[in-house]
């Protein structure tokens, strides 16, 4: 063997081997993730932080990726893990498990009441005038149904919900739980009860919040994976293959049906039924009311309403039954539920989650704000995760703890809100960062606010912030540049600090094209926007220094007064109470425009910007985009479309010259700017006499 192939050899074997640990590498990572993930499906817990998880799964990923020879089918990257189906026997319900329909507000009852009348009234039948008890309304148990059957007196099966046709037999948990009982004496002695060998009641599997707290306490103590909230963790505890598990989770049950007719016709009422409940100690709520009409019914849901928080149970509503079960019989079913009760929910945008961790975020103007990271959760279909906590204060006014159990509310808006802790085991604290997560640099806080703040006005996140502002639609409008390549650009330190904003409008094809995925194509069209973005007036460029307090309405109104670089940069300590008498601008917002213009680095960056934008500047003194007087109480509609123009600009235009635009055409209005296909409107123009302007008319206007 000569030299070279001996050398060949020993390089190929070394990549053999080389691949050989790769393999092995992958294999192992599989074996591991799914490991965790079994672990996590299966059992509920989770010997592994969510980090670290990641960390298995994106390093398998990489690698399959990297050597594409190695990825499997099977590999948890390309498979979802799929549970391993818990060998719970399936049974058939005797009578189907339905649910029920539900009701929002008070004419919901009504309608309900009304249906289930009319279909009485078919058959000759009608509510029994002074009937003592027309309907019981008990609470609505936030948890998992179940069905107990008892042959000849005696518990001999469980059987969940499941498809409500057939569902999984967990007899041998239920027999863990203590409100389970193991007989029911005076059933086989019932005189009239012609079915005596079967009896079956129903109820709601729960876990008590006490209970709750005192699992989730443990389960954090060995580092496990914690539930959301206790019906999660019933859910979890009642379908279990191991039936010490359950025992230990102490869940409860309260009853509340009765299902079989022979049952019907011996207690002949809901309120007997549950006199029955009590003779038997078989637990059920004993908050229920009896009512003789809805107007009692809606008292009874507002005092269940008001209980809610005290009860040691989680409730979502409250359900209202016609007691008389022959009128029941009578009043029948849908296929989905029975036509005699209803569900009053109460709004589903309070909901609970766990509050998994904090992590603290640098805006622009470098406060640091500390923001949520829950357990997903869905409030009114729309899946959450993150909430803010505004600041440090808050989080020691709400007493907030990492793995606390909290309340979320979703208003209107899309912004979710912690409202408070309901479960917390108080361990492991919120830290306040004494350094910036972004750059290290110590945080700051000043007497008089609550703000924590970056010290670093350079801080890499403030400049990402500051720079999303500055090119943004509403400040310089630089279509194009999106917050991912702001981030490149800071990242790749092409802007390494405020003053190298104007920099973007000098940097070449090459420098753009460091950029991540930046092509031929997207390079022109930034350049074009940069170039466009050199018409914008001037209140634009005071909005996109993102100075504190100094909005667009704010920007807008300063540009009035001051209308250029010069007159802008100008502005001093002596120019406090020009400021000040300045409609919208208070002491405050004076100090923060003077500090800003007074720092020299923003002063070069005027400067820079005034040799960029000069050409336009002056063209703006003489242009359209000169603020004026001339259209003072103006009222303008805009139909159709203009060749130089978009709507908004003119609109702007209208706006910055004392003018105010209309969505509609009515007496009120005072000119209709009329461009190219313009429709209904201008007809209407026409019908009610109001003046149309064509463009070169309307700018010959505001051009004096
Ligand atoms: S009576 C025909 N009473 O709510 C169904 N159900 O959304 C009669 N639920 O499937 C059920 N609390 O699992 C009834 N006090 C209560 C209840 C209750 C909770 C559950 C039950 C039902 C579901 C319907």
């Amino acid at each position: 063997m000569n030299l070279f192939s001996e050398i060949l050899d020993t390089k190929q074997g070394k990549q053999i081997q080389q691949i050989q640990q790769i393999e092995q590498k992958v294999i192992q990572l599989k074996v591991e993730i799914r490991k965790y993930q079994k672990e996590y499906y299966e059992n509920n817990i989770s010997s592994i932080s969510d980090e670290k998880f990641d960390a298995l799964f994106l390093e398998l990923k990489n690698l399959e990726k990297q050597y594409p020879e190695l990825l499997m089918q099977d590999s948890p990257t390309q498979k979802l893990y799929t549970p391993k189906q818990t060998e719970l026997k399936k049974s058939k319900h005797i009578v189907p498990m339905i649910s029920l329909g539900n009701a929002f507000k008070n004419s919901d009852l009504f309608d309900w009441e009304e249906r289930f009348s009319k279909i009485l009234e078919k058959q000759n039948i009608s509510f029994p005038e002074n009937s003592d008890i027309k309907y019981i309304v008990e609470p609505k148990f936030d948890g998992l149904g179940i069905s107990c059957v008892y042959e000849n007196g005696a518990f001999v099966r469980a059987v969940t919900r499941g498809n409500g046709e057939e569902g999984e037999t967990v007899t041998e948990n239920l027999q863990t739980i203590s409100d389970c009982k193991p007989v029911i004496s005076q059933i086989s002695t019932v005189d009239n009860y012609d079915n005596s060998e079967i009896f079956e009641i129903r109820g709601e599997v729960v876990m008590k919040k006490s209970v709750f707290s005192e699992l989730n306490k443990k389960l954090k103590r060995e580092g496990k994976k914690l539930f959301s909230t206790p019906r999660n963790a019933a859910a979890g505890s009642l379908r279990q293959l191991d039936s010490n598990i359950t025992r230990e989770r102490k869940l409860s049950i309260f009853f509340y049906e009765t299902p079989l007719k022979a049952s019907h016709d011996m207690f002949k009422t809901y309120s007997e039924t549950l006199n029955f409940f009590d003779a038997e100690n078989i637990a059920h709520s004993k908050d229920y009311y009896k009512c003789t009409s809805l107007e009692d019914v809606i008292v009874a849901i507002e005092k269940i309403a008001k209980m809610r928080e005290d009860f040691d149970f989680d409730i979502d509503g409250a359900v209202i039954k016609v007691n008389d079960y022959a009128l029941r019989e009578k009043i029948g079913a849908t296929g989905h539920h029975p036509r005699w009760a209803i569900a009053w929910k109460f709004p589903a945008i309070q909901v609970k989650t766990i509050l998994e961790k904090v992590e603290w975020q640098v805006g622009r103007t470098g406060v640091l704000t500390p923001v949520a990271h829950l357990k997903d959760v869905m409030i009114d279909g729309v899946k959450v995760n993150r909430a803010t906590l505004h600041n440090a204060d808050y989080i020691a006014e709400k007493d907030l703890y990492i793995g606390d159990t909290v309340l979320l509310e979703r208003s209107g808006d899309v912004i979710p809100k912690i409202l408070k802790s309901v479960y917390s085991n108080k361990t492991e604290k919120i830290e306040i960062p004494t350094s910036c997560p972004v750059c290290n640099f110590l945080t700051i806080k000043n007497e008089e606010e609550v703000a924590l703040r970056c010290s670093n006005k350079n801080c890499p996140q403030i400049l990402k912030g500051k720079l999303e502002h500055f090119v943004s639609k509403k400040c310089l409008n630089i279509k194009g540049l999106g917050s991912e390549v702001c981030d490149d650009l800071i990242e790749k330190k092409l802007i390494t600090r405020f003053a190298d904003f104007s920099k973007i409008y000098t940097f070449t094809e090459k420098d753009w094209s460091e950029i991540k995925n930046f092509k031929i194509k997207s390079i022109e069209n930034v350049l074009s926007a940069l170039d466009k973005s050199k018409m914008q007036p001037f209140w634009r460029i005071i909005h996109a220094m993102g100075i504190s307090g100094v909005g667009e309405k704010t920007s807008k109104t300063i540009a009035k007064y001051y209308t250029n670089f010069i007159e802008f940069s100008h502005i001093s300590k002596n120019s406090l109470e020009n400021l000040q008498n300045i409609e919208d601008i208070g002491e405050k917002t004076a100090q923060e425009i003077i500090h800003f213009v007074e720092n020299s680095e923003n002063q070069n960056l005027f400067t820079q910007l005034e040799n960029i934008f000069q050409t336009n500047i002056h063209k703006n003194n003489t242009s359209v985009n000169v603020s004026s007087k001339i259209l003072e109480n103006k009222k303008f509609v805009i139909t159709g479309s203009f060749k130089n123009y978009s709507r908004d600009e003119l609109k702007e235009i209208i706006e910055m010259n004392g003018g105010s635009c209309m969505s509609a055409v009515s007496k009120k209005t005072d000119f209709l700017l009329a461009g190219e296909k313009a429709g209904s409107k201008k007809i209407k123009a026409e019908d009610l006499g109001v003046e149309i302007v064509d463009i070169q008319c309307f700018l010959d206007i505001v051009e004096g």
